[in-house]
């Protein structure tokens, strides 16, 4: 791995100095200097101008703008260029286009236009990679390479013929005969058995649900293919250059189908890509969600923000401005939870093309602004945080997250579509939130050993290995939750048989004989007060104890929460989909007998994360209410604008960082323990 950080955090954005006439550079490195930026990316969409025709490169501009950047003291994030096939690509090799599962094309005129399975574009792309590594691999304002962009954005999946080819190369490679292929797609069922591997297609439009185990195969083929690019990309940067190497993942913003957790290893740093939902009235708890998981991907270690936007986006329905301070509460929430650089897309706005009203570091209207001022003062609070840079978020709380049960469990021709991955995830994680406490959001084969507490949300696709581990785990003393509709198959999506939830039956103590999902809009009450919607179970406790059984809906009298002592440990589980408050109640508990807790007591919507590195800590305090807090902590506030006089206040809307006095050392290596 090669380092990547730097003297502090990382500052600043996307930078195309290829949209604006070369006097505007000198005011742009001006302006970056007065905001405190250093470290911007360069390139990103270049390929174009690059290359300009086949195998004729031309970076007077790019050595021009480097140079520029460098003399101001910038450091550069230089782009690959590959992220966007020039239109002489397609012009020349139509075959590079990828195709829908209806057989469309998708044109050029956008971006990310190629087959991601092509070896035209994979040869044309890494002919660039050569060229652009070999030139700017010794220039001095170059201090990491950035892979393409945003990998599979909006060619993930891609059904042309040689897609088509390349997923028979991978399937031969996963099976090594027709026989296991068919056992594990079960081709006994619909007349689907192969007998030539000629035959095998991606599931393209069928006249009915296409075979699960094709379509999830096809899936994890997809990703596999994307993370090729990355890697072949990498090993080009590899040989030729010295520099960290990142690409930029799309973690927490409902990009589904790309296997983070398996990429990671292919970077020096995790870098994430985080964008406000305008619709989401509580947007900060979805941002929590993504730095934790983009935290969980990169093995608990420091992360690079690569992209979040400094007001409004240009590509939802309604774009909402940020209010005032958001920009500031958002980026340093970021860096609470491990961020050690924040940068945004990008540092101008354009004057065309489709982002011309995605907000910038220098709005349409110039320097002259709120948006400006704000990040003048972003710039200036990292820097005073800078000694921050290295360490690690405690977290008590493990979230298990693993892209293919994702896949599995929104498949089609499921018991309800109601059932979504996510939402029980976001509903947890949001009630820790709300809780003010840490969770890591990690893959199942993660060691679980010094988390107090892990959930297990929706893991309907599940290893043998993983639930072993998460018995091993609670037999040890650990606090498990699962809940519905997790367990159900292996990792060929076949149903794991003798009851459900099948691979966490015995952990959970119960056994259920069928699925009850509720109808759209139909509600159930629980014994205990709750209410509940969506899904509903024929559970029989197996040794579990009964925490709340349904009050009335399908099945009166059935058990909806149990808890199952194992070993040293609880496995509790919850049968249906409860509402927000008894969550946030069943987390409560799950707090309380588990241990797990916030760095410190403070109210709903005052966030507080606290880093550590060796024997020292920071508090980070994000106060998103309308009223000021007052907390019982003690030491030096480094931001300025919150008193930490025998107590720390934080006015409404602030953030405070800080620099704790009471020396913490680590005790179970996670909970702090006060000297
Ligand atoms: C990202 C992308 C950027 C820009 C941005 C706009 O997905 O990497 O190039 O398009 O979104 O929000």
């Amino acid at each position: 791995m090669r380092s990547w950080q730097g003297d502090g955090i990382w500052f600043g954005a996307d930078y195309n100095p290829e949209q604006w006439p070369e006097s505007t550079w000198v005011e742009d490195v001006e302006l970056m200097r007065r905001a405190g930026v250093d470290l911007v990316s360069v390139g990103i969409f270049s390929w174009a101008l690059l290359e300009p025709a086949p195998g004729r490169f031309e970076f007077g501009w790019l050595d021009r703008s480097l140079d520029l950047l460098h003399a101001g003291g910038i450091g550069v994030d230089l782009a690959t260029a590959t992220a966007s096939p020039p239109p002489w690509l397609a012009h020349r090799h139509p075959e590079t286009l990828p195709r829908r599962a209806d057989g469309a094309i998708l044109w050029p005129g956008g971006r990310q236009a190629y087959c991601p399975s092509s070896p035209v574009f994979r040869e044309r792309s890494l002919a660039l990679v050569e060229a652009v590594a070999t030139r700017y691999a010794d220039h001095p304002a170059v201090v990491m390479w950035h892979v393409s962009n945003e990998l599979g954005c909006h060619n993930v999946h891609c059904y042309c013929d040689v897609s088509a080819e390349a997923f028979r190369g991978w399937l031969r490679d996963r099976y090594g005969d027709l026989d296991a292929l068919n056992d594990a797609w079960g081709t006994a069922f619909w007349s689907q058995r192969y007998h030539d591997w000629a035959e095998v297609v991606p599931p393209r439009t069928a006249p009915t649900f296409a075979n699960p185990t094709q379509q999830l195969d096809f899936l994890r083929f997809s990703s596999d293919e994307q993370r090729a690019q990355l890697r072949a990309e990498r090993a080009v940067l590899e040989r030729l250059t010295r520099q960290p190497i990142t690409t930029n993942f799309m973690i927490g913003t409902g990009i589904k189908y790309l296997d983070y957790h398996s990429w990671a290893a292919d970077v020096d740093v995790v870098a994430n890509d985080h964008y406000l939902t305008a619709a989401d009235p509580q947007p900060q708890v979805n941002l929590a969600l993504a730095a934790d998981h983009t935290r969980g991907v990169a093995g608990g270690a420091p992360w690079l923000l690569m992209e979040h936007s400094t007001s409004a986006v240009n590509w939802q329905p309604r774009n909402v401005a940020k209010t005032p301070g958001q920009l500031r509460r958002n980026s340093l929430a970021h860096v609470a939870r491990g961020a050690d650089g924040v940068l945004f897309f990008q540092w101008r706005a354009s004057r065309a093309g489709a982002e011309k009203f995605h907000s910038a570091l220098v709005p349409h209207a110039g320097p002259e602004t709120k948006v400006f001022r704000e990040v003048c003062r972003l710039g200036a609070d990292l820097k005073a945080i800078a000694e921050v840079r290295g360490s690690r978020v405690d977290a008590d709380v493990a979230i298990l997250f693993d892209y293919e049960a994702w896949w599995g469990a929104e498949l089609d021709s499921h018991p309800s579509v109601d059932v979504t991955y996510t939402d029980r995830l976001a509903a947890l994680h949001g009630a820790l939130w709300r809780a003010g406490v840490t969770a890591d959001v990690v893959h199942p084969s993660t060691d679980l050993s010094a988390y107090k507490l892990v959930l297990a949300p929706t893991l309907y696709l599940v290893r043998d290995a993983d639930a072993a581990a998460l018995r091993a785990y609670v037999e040890a003393g650990g606090t498990a939750l699962v809940t519905y509709f997790s367990g159900i198959v292996d990792e060929h999506d076949h149903v794991r048989l003798g009851g459900y939830p099948g691979a966490f039956r015995e952990l959970l103590g119960i056994r259920t004989e069928e699925f009850f999902p509720l109808r759209a809009g139909e509600r159930v009450r629980l014994d205990d007060g709750a209410t509940a919607d969506v899904w509903t179970e024929w559970l029989h406790p197996e040794g579990a104890e009964v925490l709340a059984a349904y009050a009335d809906g399908p099945l009166p009298g059935v058990p909806a929460l149990t808890r199952h002592r194992v070993g040293a440990g609880a496995a509790w589980y919850a049968g249906t989909r409860l509402d927000d408050a008894a969550t946030d109640r069943l987390v409560a508990r799950l707090l309380a007998e588990s241990g797990a807790r916030p760095p410190v007591a403070a109210p709903t919507g005052v966030e507080v994360v606290r880093r550590r590195r060796d024997d020292r800590s920071w508090l980070f305090v994000v106060n998103h209410t309308d009223g000021e807090v007052r907390l019982p902590v003690t030491g030096t506030e480094l931001l300025g604008g919150a008193s930490c006089d025998g107590g720390l206040v934080v006015p409404p809307g602030e953030v405070a960082v800080v620099r704790e006095e009471v020396r913490c050392s680590p005790s179970n290596g996670r909970a702090p323990s006060w000297t």
